[in-house]
């Protein structure tokens, strides 16, 4: 790429404004929208560094090995343009720096759409027990309140949402075609894994297989026409999610922790899991994020809460809320009743319901639904 003199030069005296700092270039660059997407090009990740020296300002951009050249042409001169525009500005150049494909796995796997699903959300967590399965659940209940045609995957084996969806007694079926018949509770389409096998064969099944299995499986699920799919993940961010988020086209990825700093930690784990994959990360939820106390309504901090807020300011990406440590949250999950549907006026069934308005909005402007960037 080469120096391009910015138009403005020799109109103005050059030398009396002095270049803008790296932060305010990257706040103009935050104005620039990611071809097809609502949102901009900074929390898309893709600004990896910004250099201002003589003769002038370099923006060096990442790419994923899937992103289109079209695309990257269209943000390069789109960068171009808008830099070229800030006073002080000389000359512009644009570096992209087209990432090497994820070490350790196959030269990035196509991606594929599921046929009749319009957006397909993957809901991440550091790691297990901060309620991922919990939020999944709800939220698909909620995004099913507000009349959207929803339907959730559980691909943890290891700690299937399961219970907390339909109890223990279903099985699932499959079609003469040997399709998969997803469950269906609450107005919404369910299925697991772990509908499939037994405890004790998830225990002898590793890592690596059963992250094959799964990507295979949610294919060959016969969902029908759905508006969202909401994937529970397994906990963590390592090869495994990656893998899964690697196969299906997804419209975002969601990212759930508690208001430890331990688990906020993981929130950037989960960030560059997505970004890695040139995923939009929809945004954060604290969940536990206080005590909700069923007999007086007072809310109690038990553990410094606002992490959550603060982290994904940090990060650029959007907080979507948080979500109380409450009683009848525990106790909705154990008797297959979840909180959204078994008591539609709790604050934190609204909660989730203005959690999943947000959602819909976002992915309501992500142009024709899901795509590959
Ligand atoms: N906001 C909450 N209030 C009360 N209990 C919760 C809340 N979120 C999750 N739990 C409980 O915490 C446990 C772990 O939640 P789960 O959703 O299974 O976590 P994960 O899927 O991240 O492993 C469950 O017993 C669940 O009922
Ligand atoms: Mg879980």
């Amino acid at each position: 790429m080469h120096w391009k003199p910015a138009p403005h030069i020799g109109v103005n005296n050059q030398m009396q404004v002095s270049m803008p700092t790296p932060q305010e270039i990257l706040a103009e660059l935050r104005k620039v929208r990611y071809p097809g997407f609502t949102r901009d090009i900074v929390s898309f990740g893709i600004i990896k560094d910004i250099e201002v020296a003589q003769p002038g300002v370099t923006v060096i951009m990442t790419a994923s090995p899937n992103t289109k050249p079209e695309t990257l042409a269209q943000i390069s001169s789109e960068i171009q343009r808008t830099v070229s525009a800030m006073a002080g500005v000389p000359a512009v150049k644009v570096e992209v720096e087209q990432a090497a494909p994820a070490r350790g796995l196959a030269p990035t796997p196509a991606r594929r759409t599921i046929p009749g699903v319009e957006h397909v959300i993957a809901i991440a967590s550091g790691k297990g027990g901060v309620g991922k399965s919990t939020v999944a659940v709800n939220l698909a209940l909620a995004m099913a309140a507000l009349g959207g045609r929803v339907g959730l995957m559980d691909a943890d084996v290891y700690g299937p949402s399961l219970g907390m969806m339909v109890g223990a007694a279903h099985r699932a079926r499959v079609t003469h075609d040997r399709r998969i018949e997803p469950l269906e509770r609450f107005g919404i389409r369910y299925i697991s894994m772990a509908l499939f096998i037994s405890d004790a064969t998830a225990v002898i099944w590793r890592g690596p297989m059963v992250t094959k299995l799964e990507s295979e499986f949610l294919f060959n699920v016969e969902w029908g026409k759905l508006d969202y799919l909401l994937i529970d993940l397994p906990p963590g961010t390592g090869d495994a999610q990656l893998t899964i988020t690697q196969r299906v086209v997804l419209a975002g990825g969601v990212i759930v922790t508690t208001p430890q700093e331990i688990a906020l930690l993981d929130v950037k784990r989960g960030v560059a899991m997505f970004q890695q994959v040139q995923v939009p990360v929809l945004g954060v939820i604290e969940n536990m994020s206080y005590y909700l106390c069923g007999k007086c309504g007072r809310r109690h901090e038990i553990f410094a809460h606002g992490g959550g807020a603060r982290f994904a300011r940090e990060l650029n990406i959007p907080f979507l809320g948080e979500i109380p440590m409450v009683r009848q949250i525990r106790e909705g999950g154990d008797t297959a009743n979840p909180i959204v549907v078994a008591d539609p006026g709790h604050p934190v069934s609204a909660g989730f319901k203005s959690i999943a308005a947000d959602l819909i909005s976002q992915l309501a402007h992500t142009g024709d639904g899901s795509r590959i960037l």
